[in-house]
């Protein structure tokens, strides 16, 4: 697996940075007004919750507060993220955070045992996606919901504006970057992901975009 670091020649610690430093605008108003609408429906009161590739476990803190009584689950690959996890207070329900590549490793979960998993991010960087589709599948509850929010093919000239404006580095860093990242996050249009979901087992509930750069699933198994 080509880890995002190392295309990107940033440190775990600058990774991380960023991911804290974003995580507002990532999860901002639009995503939990989505969420509330099209997500929480499906959910029970004491809903067991993965976020897969969690990054620094702020979305949990999040989901463990609208649901306190809730089991959180959240794996990565980066000592950093899970580390920084670990360390957050909360009001809420706490998570239990692991270290763990789902590109090569089963969930730990039994079948059928799952409300919700919730992936952002991450799934465009696994060499197999389908194994890893086939895995949530085979977790969830029926009725359970997989949240796949992920990057969409754009132009390159757009790609490399974005990150130009977005990213606030200079021209020749942005380049560098943009060009090794671009084949990654640029991988995958709207239709690949709704045709992988679809061969994977699920149907696709609602799909938007908040942002430009990445499409949004709210998919339940077929
Ligand atoms: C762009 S970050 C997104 C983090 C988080 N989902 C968020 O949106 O704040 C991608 C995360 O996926 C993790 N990741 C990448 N490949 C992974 C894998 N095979 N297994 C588990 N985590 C992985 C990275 O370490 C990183 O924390």
């Amino acid at each position: 697996m080509v880890t995002h670091q190392a295309l990107s020649g940033s440190t775990d610690e600058e990774f991380l940075q960023r991911m804290v430093q974003t995580y507002g605008e990532r999860f901002g108003e639009d995503f939990w007004a989505c969420f509330t609408e099209h997500v929480a429906p499906f959910l029970p009161a004491r809903p067991v919750i993965i976020d897969l590739g969690c990054g620094p476990g702020l979305l949990l803190r999040d989901l463990g507060e609208r649901y306190p009584q809730a089991t959180l689950y959240g794996y990565d690959v980066t000592p950093a993220m899970i580390a920084h996890g670990q360390q957050l207070t909360s009001t809420g329900a706490r998570p239990t955070l692991a270290l763990h590549d789902v590109g090569t490793q089963p969930l730990p979960q039994a079948a059928g045992t799952v409300h919700l998993v919730t992936m952002t991010s991450v799934l465009h960087v696994v060499d197999e996606p389908l194994r890893v589709l086939t895995e949530i599948r085979r977790v969830l509850v029926p009725g359970g919901v997989f949240l796949l929010h992920d990057w969409i093919r754009m132009p390159l000239k757009t790609y490399l504006e974005r990150r130009r404006d977005s990213m606030g580095e200079d021209e020749t860093a942005s380049l560098r970057r943009g060009f090794r990242l671009f084949p990654v996050h640029c991988k995958y249009t709207p239709e690949d992901w709704q045709w992988l979901l679809a061969r994977a087992g699920f149907t696709i509930q609602y799909q938007t975009q908040l942002r430009p750069t990445h499409e949004m699933f709210v998919a339940t198994p077929a």
